[in-house]
């Protein structure tokens, strides 16, 4: 185990006047456990509480209750080191004054790298996400959706994380460019040993770069699929929906139009 949630709960307050506030359960006890290697889906639909666990495993958003663990082997190692994040807006996730290398580099402060070593590591970075060296002196507004989110992801690699949370990180792409960097994001994973949760809302997605999936709704796992072959025998409700709308949309992208 890399990553144990145990049991999360977490509620925001709702209402505008003080004497009628309420609150809204966005996580109603939340518990799996992410291994080593692997990349751990968390499936479910819009509004579901998937970002809100997302921030409660990066410490952004403290839990009412409930604990997120990390193994013995990382627990001690600065929040850097232990993890990064990927969202699904790019644009904002970067800083647009900044060129390519320095947000590239921006984890890299906290490193005893000297400046040549920085730059280099820039370089070698800009490579493993299959974009060119000379990107680098850009502008985030100079670069395309893909090629920017791509520059998120060297960020992300930068400080030798052990493990990646990817929320929706494909889901503002093109069909096309999806898939490479889908690609890019598992041959990362193997090259690196890393360990990926990766949020979506889409199930090919998932089913394309994830080992196991967990399947969220109205802030619950309602169903955990181990084995992908078996994705067709789940058996909550939900799942079968999400399903067969997988295969409809499959048929649609196989199948000529009449
Ligand atoms: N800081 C907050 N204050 C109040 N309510 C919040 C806050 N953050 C999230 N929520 C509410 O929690 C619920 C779950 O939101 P969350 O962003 O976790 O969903 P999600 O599953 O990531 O959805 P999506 O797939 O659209 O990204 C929503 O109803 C949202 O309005
Ligand atoms: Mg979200």
């Amino acid at each position: 185990m890399l990553v144990s949630v145990q049991n999360i709960r977490k509620s925001f307050a709702v209402g505008d006047s003080w004497f009628k506030k309420s609150r809204h359960e966005v996580l109603k006890g939340v518990s799996f456990e992410l291994f080593e290697g692997e990349c751990l889906g968390l499936l479910g639909e819009s509004g579901s509480g998937k970002s809100t666990l997302g921030k409660v495993i990066l410490g952004i958003e403290n839990p009412d209750s409930g604990e997120v663990v990390f193994a013995d082997a990382i627990s001690d190692l600065p929040s850097h080191e232990k993890m990064s994040v990927v969202f699904q807006d790019y644009t904002s996730s970067v800083n647009p004054r900044l060129r390519v290398e320095e947000i590239i580099s921006e984890p890299l402060l906290r490193t005893q790298l000297t400046h040549a070593e920085k730059k280099q590591k820039v370089n070698e970075l800009l490579v493993e996400v299959g974009l060119s060296e000379s990107m680098k002196t850009r502008f985030p507004h100079q670069l395309s959706g893909g090629q920017l989110q791509r520059v998120c992801i060297a960020r992300a690699i930068a400080p030798s994380p052990k493990f990646i949370l990817l929320d929706e990180a494909v889901s503002s792409l093109d069909v096309s460019v999806q898939a490479q960097v889908l690609d890019l994001l598992a041959n990362l994973k193997q090259r690196f040993g890393l360990s990926y949760l990766f949020i979506t809302h889409d199930i090919t997605v998932a089913a394309y770069l994830c080992n196991r999936i967990l399947i969220f709704q109205d802030g619950k796992v309602v169903e955990q699929v181990d084995d992908l072959n078996n994705l067709a025998h789940a058996t909550n409700n939900y799942a079968k929906q999400l399903l067969s709308a997988a295969h409809f949309l499959e048929r649609a992208f196989t199948e000529p139009a009449a």
